[in-house]
């Protein structure tokens, strides 16, 4: 079966012209990787002989290691066995450990040992987590016990159902060669992380480890999850809690997301690829004329010239500084790919300083690392490195100069174009943090922070990356990459961004109609709707898939697709304020139902997903269907549309141009309807909100609460002026500021510049 795919992909690559080095590169990479890469050969870990208090942290003295174990009151574990590659992580304070009989206590937390492992339990005794010892030899493995119904999820991008459990997976970042559909592993990004739920409680296991790993979650032995690496560390963290407390925790070891511009929410257009400036005008003239809203429109591959990253194609983009211009004019912004592979040509630039100073990923002999990519053979700046990075930085001045506002990094795992073998960079090569082999899942990572490092100097970035790895969310939003175009891989689609939320990852998308194939009306429009909470709201597609922009499906869609586009535009400031207040918690904003509802019923729900605390999209994702069940999580919730109150499980009818939406009881929604209005959504005990708006790059706050009986208190920033109320879900006749009562219409009223207390009068 392998070889029949080898011989597949071989034969597939006849047609592209660059055969000859495909397999100039194979056999080298072959040749190289024969003498260099070694396997681990390690010692096992033997016994266990003590355990021993030294400074904060414990050591369990075993034959050959020792393990050391590092703890917070707030439940958050470190266990070291081994060293290795230092990798991009933070160095966390730890508290004072107690030990007594080779039990360590922290918190209302105890660890305790013994020939089967470690066990991790709370003050009643409950077992939130055991680990086996770990097994030492080629591989270093370490077993999870599964429980009972447990259900795991994360590994990073992960093609899967909700539940990973029952299936092995890879750990490997991997171009999915054009095109993916469910169950395709692995795929671009790939995170040894995992979340565990079982018996109402939850960890998080997360391993400093950049090599390539497989999973087995339950699959050969239903009791136990293994995982297996291929290279070191062996140095993981258990984090418990509940779980959005996790990801908090979890953020401050591996990064909070950053703060993206307003504009990235927005909706995004692209396709591989807009070949001229002239073409690139008349879409966007095209938005204006119909009246759709649009943020960005891309540049793929073509825009460059022989595909060398930092260049444009004279002939066809030869007033870019123009074109940016004419975007900018109508509120366009305008995002070029850029490409990790740099065209070996002596005479180009970036080639010829790279070489230089030695800014290039070598073999371990001190021979650059050649590859074929798009340009066809091509070098690797060593991203690890610090000169690295702020030399490749600095190369964005160049686009920023010619108007280009956000960075699309593809390739970066990085994807290389093979006769046979892995389609990445040779196991052998070197970089300044250790082998390719035992880095590899890093090379997006560092790409991205090359880029973030500089731009954030001067704004806020819009980084676009296939690529990465944990904590990703600081540099750069991800996508799922290469997805065909189909009613399960659009669901798919909602359960991998799932897996990557659970993964810590915030900023995340699709391409919208899926990559490769062209969708019929009735798909994009349901991709779309799907989509309408996905951080990133994006239309991309493949070179021979047929045009896509709004207007292709013809003029009976082109009214619903507008209302799609305008409704996600009106909700951006809500967006935006999820995405700054997950900056600040370190919680992703894409959540499954199973957060919010310990009802065994609802940890499989696979079909809808919460935005943030208080949205609850549930799309509908069968062809030729235009009702479904929507199951809600405890508490009452208001239908967007209609304002009816509903729990518990509920079936609703979704025409073509509805996307089912509900509102939790209690919030209160920014939206942007030509002026910003919070809408409150009534609850018995009140209704309260912190929301972060965009004032102009900076971020003004606005804390508003309204108790039971009506009173409402607002702080705001000095940038923002007057606010907006609508009330749902309860009659307000009039509001009383100051002693002075006046009577309101529709619910709806203004609160003014410097008036920071008011009384609803209800009916
Ligand atoms: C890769 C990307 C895709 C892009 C294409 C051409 O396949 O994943 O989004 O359009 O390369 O650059």
């Amino acid at each position: 079966m392998q070889l029949l795919e080898e011989i597949d992909g071989f034969l597939k690559t006849f047609g592209d012209g660059m055969l000859k080095d495909r397999i100039s590169y194979s056999l080298t990479r072959d040749r190289y990787d024969s003498i260099y890469y070694k396997k681990l050969n390690m010692k096992k870990i033997g016994r266990f002989l003590s355990a021993e208090k030294s400074n904060k942290y414990v050591y369990f003295h075993f034959e050959n290691y020792d393990l050391k174990v590092e703890a917070r009151g707030d439940g958050v574990f470190k266990f070291s066995w081994t060293d290795g590659p230092k990798l991009p992580v933070e160095n966390i304070e730890f508290d004072d450990l107690q030990l007594h009989d080779n039990t360590v206590s922290v918190g209302n937390y105890s660890i305790s040992l013994d020939e089967n492992g470690l066990y991790l339990k709370d003050q009643d005794g409950k077992l939130i987590y055991q680990g086996y010892i770990p097994d030492f030899n080629e591989v270093l493995s370490q077993s999870l016990r599964i429980f009972g119904d447990d259900l795991f999820s994360g590994l990073g991008e992960k093609a899967g159902p909700i539940n990973l459990r029952g299936h092995v997976y890879r750990l490997w970042n991997h171009d999915a060669k054009g095109s993916y559909g469910p169950d395709s592993d692995p795929l671009y990004l790939n995170i040894p992380v995992l979340l565990h739920l079982h018996d109402d409680v939850s960890y998080l296991i997360f391993f400093e480890n950049a090599g390539d790993a497989t999973v087995d979650i339950g699959f050969s032995r239903e009791d136990k999850v293994t995982f297996y690496f291929k290279s070191k560390p062996m140095v993981y963290y258990v984090i418990t809690g509940d779980i959005k407390s996790i990801y908090s925790k979890f953020s401050e070891i591996t990064g909070k997301p950053y703060r993206p511009p307003y504009w990235a929410f927005g909706f995004q257009q692209s396709r591989y690829s807009y070949m001229s400036s002239a073409e690139v005008r008349s879409i966007v003239d095209r938005f204006n004329e119909l009246g759709i809203p649009l943020s960005a429109i891309y540049l793929d591959i073509d825009y460059m010239d022989e595909f060398k990253v930092f260049t444009f194609n004279s002939d066809r983009f030869w007033d870019v500084k123009d074109l940016t211009k004419y975007l900018g004019e109508r509120g366009v912004r305008l995002i070029t790919i850029m490409e990790p592979n740099v065209k070996m040509e002596p005479g180009y630039t970036i080639y010829d300083e790279a070489v230089k100073n030695g800014y290039f990923i070598k073999y371990p002999d001190g021979n650059i690392f050649y590859a074929p990519v798009w340009p066809l053979m091509a070098a690797f700046p060593d991203f690890s490195r610090n000169d690295v990075r702020e030399w490749w930085g600095k190369k964005y001045d160049f686009m920023k100069k010619n108007g280009v506002s956000g960075f699309w990094h593809d390739m970066n795992e990085p994807a290389i174009f093979v006769a046979w073998g892995d389609n990445s960079m040779a196991l052998s090569a070197a970089q300044s943090n250790g082998s390719h082999s035992e880095v590899h899942n890093l090379f997006g990572y560092y790409m991205d922070k090359a880029a973030y490092d500089h731009l954030s100097k001067t704004e806020r970035p819009f980084i676009l990356s296939r690529s990465g790895w944990a904590g990703i969310s600081r540099y750069a939003w991800i996508w799922t990459g290469d997805t065909e175009t189909s009613w399960k891989e659009m669901k798919q689609n909602l359960l991998t961004i799932l897996h990557m939320s659970a993964s810590g990852i915030s900023l995340t998308g699709c391409d919208i109609g899926g990559f490769v194939g062209s969708p019929d009306a009735e798909l994009f429009i349901r991709w779309l709707q799907s989509a309408i909470f996905y951080p990133l709201f994006r239309v991309h597609s493949n070179k021979k898939s047929k045009r896509r922009e709004p207007w292709e499906f013809g003029e009976k869609y082109l009214g619903i697709i507008r209302d799609i586009i305008k409704l996600r535009h009106s909700f951006l400031p809500q967006i935006y304020s999820e995405a700054i207040s997950s900056s600040i918690t370190g919680i992703p904003m894409i959540r499954p139902v199973y957060w919010y509802s310990s009802n065994p019923d609802m940890l499989l729900v696979d079909d809808e997903y919460l935005f943030g605390d208080s949205i609850l999209v549930a799309p509908i994702f069968s062809e030729h269907s235009t009702s479904r069940i929507v199951k809600l999580p405890p508490g009452l919730w208001y239908n967007l549309y209609s304002d009816e109150k509903v729990f518990g499980e509920i079936k609703v009818e979704a025409p073509l141009n509805m996307i089912p939406i509900y509102i939790r009881s209690g919030s209160i929604i920014a939206r942007d309807e030509g002026k910003l209005i919070l809408h409150v959504f009534h609850s018995e005990e009140g209704e309260s909100a912190k929301i972060y708006i965009d004032a102009g790059g900076e971020d003004s706050e606005l804390d508003i609460s309204v108790s039971k009986d009506g009173k409402i208190n607002i702080h705001r920033g000095s940038s923002i002026k007057a606010v907006t109320i609508k009330f749902h879900g309860v009659y307000v006749k009039g509001i009383t500021i100051n002693g002075n009562t006046k009577y309101i219409e529709d619910n709806l009223f203004e609160i003014e510049e410097g008036v920071n207390e008011l009384q609803l009068i209800f009916q």
